[in-house]
């Protein structure tokens, strides 16, 4: 496909000083980009959600320990390891839920480990590694979802999985800009994803940019929307996905995967091997980040809610296993998952 036609934004620019992020609180009505120039600045960035999605996290995290390498003296990689231990754990702590972060830095302190005098350089290319991997493994996963879809289908995504949250052309989204590329998908439905609005604010202003027409629709919608017939797929990203094949993955994920199996929708999971966390069991094992109330209690700054209302803001859910029908990602797909089957392509 034409993958230039599809993919135009990216959220995360290496500068080779400081690391320029698209701010994603200020879309779709201003672009403004941010420049971090410390990995504290990154750290804080990915915190107040500049930079959002899982895999554009890590990404960003990678980068933001090249920031901090560029200020640390070491004679080689070991040393650089045990200064950048701090950075290291900052960065780490930025957000709990989504195992790309940690995947990332870990593999950036693994290179540290084992490099000489070099770890400056060593440090720079798998950042860039990690950044290239992912754009190729959702090209690749978007092919291989998109082949799952009989033609004329209808989808409902949720959250926002596009080129701001990866490196590029997306997770759930590149499967379904692949999907109508190819004429498989014929109604794109996105929910607009309360408190933060990421499916209004970002997923449907991203289709904008690609001529893709969407239709944006009340979370609670969901439901009514599945029982007219217009969808036939869920196609959802994920922020890690444990060994028996439970995801956590934007909140409101689960209530369309169990209005999903009422209907008889199917359920797709689209997330690189970077969200593949075989070492967490299951679901309930996963820390699901709360956000500040004040992300509830205020549309746009403005307070909608009376004061002296208190609210709860778990920004992750759990949609297990048993409700999904397949997981796609770069290695290959997985269907009906379950531990056997995980461990089959991941173990
Ligand atoms: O809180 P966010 O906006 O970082 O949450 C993002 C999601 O839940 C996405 O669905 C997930 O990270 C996959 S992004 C390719």
């Amino acid at each position: 496909m034409d993958f230039d036609r599809y993919d135009r934004i990216r959220p995360i620019r290496w500068q080779g000083d400081r690391l320029n992020l698209l701010d994603q609180r200020r879309l779709p009505f201003e672009t403004v980009v941010l420049e971090c120039r410390d990995s504290d600045a990154v750290a804080q960035a990915i915190r107040d959600l500049v930079v959002r999605g899982a895999p554009a996290i890590g990404i960003a995290a990678a980068w933001g320990l090249v920031l901090a390498g560029q200020s640390t003296e070491a004679a080689d990689g070991r040393e650089a390891l045990a200064r950048l231990g701090p950075d290291l754990a900052r960065l780490r702590a930025a957000r709990p839920t989504a195992v790309n972060l940690m995947w990332a830095l870990d593999r950036m302190a693994r290179v540290l480990a084992g490099a000489g005098a070099d770890w400056r350089e060593r440090l720079e290319r798998e950042a860039q590694a990690i950044a290239d991997e992912d754009l190729a493994a959702n090209r690749r996963m978007g092919a291989l979802g998109a082949a799952l879809i009989a033609p004329g289908s209808g989808v409902l995504t949720h959250c926002n999985t596009g080129s701001l949250a990866t490196a590029g052309f997306g997770t759930a989204l590149g499967v379904i800009r692949a999907g109508v590329a190819e004429g498989r998908i014929a109604r794109v439905f996105a929910s607009e994803t309360r408190p933060w609005l990421q499916g209004a604010r970002l997923t449907v202003w991203e289709l904008l940019q690609d001529g893709i027409a969407a239709t944006l629709i009340a979370d609670g919608a969901g439901a009514h929307l599945m029982n007219t017939g217009a969808v036939q797929w869920l196609v959802v990203g994920a922020d890690r996905i444990c060994a028996n094949g439970d995801t956590a993955n934007k909140i409101g994920t689960y209530a369309h995967a169990i209005a999903a199996r009422h209907h008889g929708v199917r359920v797709m999971v689209v997330a690189p091997s970077s969200t593949v966390d075989m070492a967490t069991a299951r679901g309930e094992d996963i820390e699901i980040e709360l956000r500040d109330q004040a992300e509830l209690l205020s549309v746009s700054g403005l307070r909608t809610v009376a004061e002296g209302v208190q609210a709860w803001n778990p920004v992750f859910d759990i949609t297990p296993a048993g409700l999904i029908d397949v997981i796609v990602t770069e290695r290959g797909v997985v269907e009906r998952p379950d531990p056997a089957a995980m461990a089959r392509l991941f173990g």
